[in-house]
């Protein structure tokens, strides 16, 4: 369970104090508290101990009961001046990986913020840093400790924007904590059917609506490529189409997510090395329906309809052969070279429809391409689009959210690597390199010219190690920004 956080005045009974040292061991709020408890040796334990501040380290000061909790910890916060949102959000799960072992912490990190850093801001980034660095996956463990850490308290003045914040993270990291439990969820769990159930789940409790297409509905809905993807697998495929619809509303955002539940790549099968993690291929819905579950809860202005195509890739006797040819929503035929560049003929259709519904402006999330993770990694997504005002606006949200993305091009004239003998395009280029870009080129032309924003994720999505608010499997990335996208979102022009 998330810990629940308060603001109160003065440090209460907690089982730790926790106290922010700034680079070169300067001593932030609070840090006096426990200089006294330890009868003002304070400065010598740290350089006895070699505890300079920086950010990340920690360090144990043995109290013994001279102060209003069991223990305090020493949080190295780096420099003072470096300290904005998205370093207390590491703070925060920091000190929730070093907090797993009790019940309560008060704590003083939140003062040590610059001035000129937003207090609400820094107050959800804090929240959502803690909730997030103590999220574990437990349900297969027989003997997983989950943490214990149930009761954060946050000292200092009492202030609406601080509350306001703490409340708001809190409730992000949830949705977060949510799509890391569908994405480290084994394949075998999580049918197409089953993601669409828990999609309508969702719904219910969060005031959307939500419709599922499935069988007969995909063909007369004309959704070439996700039953194209979806004829190799005994687990027929769906489409989840979810909204939300506030009153008078601010626009209309599409958000479009990847929902391939299992990678095997098809009859162009994947090696066993790269077929390890692709239960995570489903990482771009889980990110859609997950931040669309917050959106009544944050009072999100805009107007938000989510399309999640699920589907399963494998490869048997009626599996969709390389040299077919598909048929589009948007009437576009694909001649199918690679049947494991699945994600791009899934979000065709999607990307289709988004474009003839009510969407001024579409998003769409998909661990897309390899290719992203070689030139970006695994903490930096790609992005690509069709409208700089609208790209401007996806980095302006990533930024503020603290997840990371870089801005690629989509050069006109890679789009000829796409040209087909047979079709209107390939899925997969004829050469020339630049598959992230390929992609991006690809999806493009389903978007109808309008204002689209893509972010390649397959690096992004999931993590070999903790650190800090990420944790090891999947990382729930997008969560954030879209949510903070749909808070801002302003139509961009076309
Ligand atoms: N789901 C994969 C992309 C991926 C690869 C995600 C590694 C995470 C880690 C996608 O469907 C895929 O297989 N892409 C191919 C495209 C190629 C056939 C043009 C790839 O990147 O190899
Ligand atoms: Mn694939
Ligand atoms: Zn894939």
């Amino acid at each position: 369970m998330a810990p629940s956080f308060q603001l109160v005045a003065a440090a209460p009974v907690t089982d730790l104090f926790v106290v922010p040292v700034f680079s070169g061991a300067r001593l932030g709020p609070g840090a006096d508290l426990v200089d006294e408890a330890i009868g003002g040796s304070l400065a010598s334990f740290m350089q006895e101990t070699d505890f300079d501040g920086k950010r990340g380290e920690v360090l144990a000061v043995p109290v013994g009961g001279r102060l209003d909790a069991r223990a305090a910890l020493l949080l190295g916060v780096g420099d003072a001046d470096t300290f904005d949102a998205a370093a207390v959000r590491r703070a925060g799960a920091t000190l929730a990986r070093r907090s797993a072992r009790v019940a309560s912490v008060s704590t003083t990190v939140l003062d040590a913020v610059t001035t000129g850093v937003d207090r609400r801001a820094a107050a959800q980034a804090f929240a959502e840093g803690v909730c997030l660095g103590q999220y574990q996956f437990l349900r297969y463990k027989s003997d997983g400790k989950a943490s214990k850490l149930e009761q954060v308290v946050v000292v200092g003045r009492s202030n609406a924007q601080v509350r306001a914040g703490l409340a708001r993270g809190a409730r992000v990291a949830e949705a977060v904590a949510w799509a890391r439990d569908l994405i480290n969820e084994p394949a075998a769990a999580k049918s197409p059917a089953d993601i669409a159930d828990l999609g309508k789940e969702v719904a219910r409790a969060s005031g959307l609506k939500a419709r599922v297409l499935a069988g007969e509905q995909l063909v007369r809905a004309r959704m070439g490529g996700l039953l194209g993807v979806g004829n190799g697998s005994e687990r027929p495929p769906c489409f989840l189409r979810l909204e939300y619809a506030p009153e008078r509303p601010r626009g209309v955002l599409a958000v479009v997510g990847k929902g391939v539940v299992f990678d095997s790549g098809g009859l162009s099968l994947k090696t066993a090395g790269g077929m390890e993690t692709m239960k995570t291929d489903m990482s771009g819905a889980a990110a859609v329906i997950a931040a669309m579950s917050t959106l009544r809860d944050l009072e999100v202005k805009a107007r938000v309809i989510g399309y999640v195509p699920l589907v399963e890739n494998m490869p048997s006797g009626t599996a969709m052969r390389p040299g077919d040819v598909l048929t589009m929503r948007n009437g576009e035929t694909v001649e199918v070279l690679n049947t494991d560049a699945e994600g791009r003929l899934i979000l065709a259709d999607a990307l289709s429809l988004a474009a003839e519904e009510d969407a001024d402006a579409i998003v769409d999330l998909a661990t897309l391409t390899g290719a992203v993770t070689m030139a970006l990694g695994d903490k930096v997504a790609g992005l690509m689009g069709n409208n700089d005002a609208w790209i401007a606006q996806v980095q302006g949200a990533a930024e503020r959210a603290g997840e990371r993305l870089w801005h690629l091009p989509l050069p006109d004239d890679y789009r000829r690597n796409l040209d087909s003998d047979v079709a209107d395009i390939r899925n997969i280029a004829s050469g020339g390199g630049a598959g992230t870009l390929v992609a991006g080129l690809f999806l493009k032309d389903f978007v109808d010219g309008k204002p689209w924003a893509h972010l390649d994720i397959a690096g992004t999505a999931r993590s070999s190690s903790d650190d800090a608010e990420t944790t090891k499997g999947g990382t729930g990335y997008g969560v954030r920004t879209l949510v903070e996208l749909a808070s801002s979102f302003r139509r961009p022009a076309r």
